[in-house]
């Protein structure tokens, strides 16, 4: 996988992905990351990459063709005879979740663009995005990290980012079911001790609690998500859920 970012603070991005497991990827060459600074591409000689609105308002909006060149100088690097998408990420965009984080780890390839100020020209998104995209209802300053989170979530679904270990972990929780509580050495904590059929070797009845713990957290935590799960008959009736 390779990930393009176009913003005005690469440093953000490379600095905020370098560590833990992305770092290492990075590092293994499973996925590699190309930031491009925008200001590297303005027209301006004070480099400057924004100006005031058109029809007044506050604050200042990032201009078409620094961003436009920005891309430019990647449009030429990347596969022949395919467009990679353009996630621009925005607060206007489709809410990100882990089906669009799976869609998104099947490119070869993806671009993104970080917004700030008050936002980028419209002609310029016009031209060059293919995907809005925002990681919640919220307000951040810029879109540096919401593209961090998205970068993320995609990369730990190429192969080889995970440990086969962990990765055959994904698959459960996408059965829209939160995980399990999990504990560690030792036995006992300030007088806790850990659930007994986790210390009983009994892997069938170890199975079983865990998959209750999941379908009660999930049912009372969120609610929304058990809709989608798919619980057996039996499960639904223990929970009062039929
Ligand atoms: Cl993608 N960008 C910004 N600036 N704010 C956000 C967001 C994105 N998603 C939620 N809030």
């Amino acid at each position: 996988m390779k990930y393009h970012v176009l913003t005005l603070f690469p440093e953000m991005i490379e600095q905020g992905l370098n560590t833990s497991i992305i770092g290492r990827a990075i590092e293994k060459e499973i996925i590699e990351l190309n930031t491009v600074d925008i200001r590297d591409y303005s027209v301006n000689k004070h480099k400057k990459v924004d100006d005031y609105p058109y029809g007044g308002g506050a604050g200042m909006v990032m201009q078409a063709e620094p961003v436009y060149r920005a891309y430019q100088s990647i449009a030429g690097t990347t596969q022949k005879d395919k467009k990679p998408r353009v996630v621009f990420l925005t607060p206007q965009g489709r809410v990100f979740n882990q089906s669009i984080a799976k869609e998104l780890a099947a490119e070869e390839e993806l671009i993104f663009l970080c917004g700030h100020y008050e936002g980028i020209d419209e002609r310029v998104l016009e031209m060059i995005v293919t995907d809005n995209l925002s990681i919640g209802d919220y307000v951040l300053t810029g879109g540096e990290l919401a593209a961090m989170v998205v970068i993320d979530a995609v990369s730990r679904l190429v192969p080889g980012v995970l440990n086969n270990d962990v990765s055959a972990e994904i698959e459960s929780f996408h059965d829209n079911l939160l995980e399990y509580p999990q504990y560690t050495r030792p036995e006992e904590f300030e007088g806790r001790k850990v659930p007994e059929v986790l210390l009983s070797g009994h892997h069938q009845k170890i199975e079983q609690w865990r998959r209750m713990q999941s379908i009660q957290r999930t049912a009372t935590r969120r609610p929304d998500l058990i809709k989608d799960a798919s619980l057996t008959e039996k499960e639904k009736k223990e929970l009062g859920l039929n």
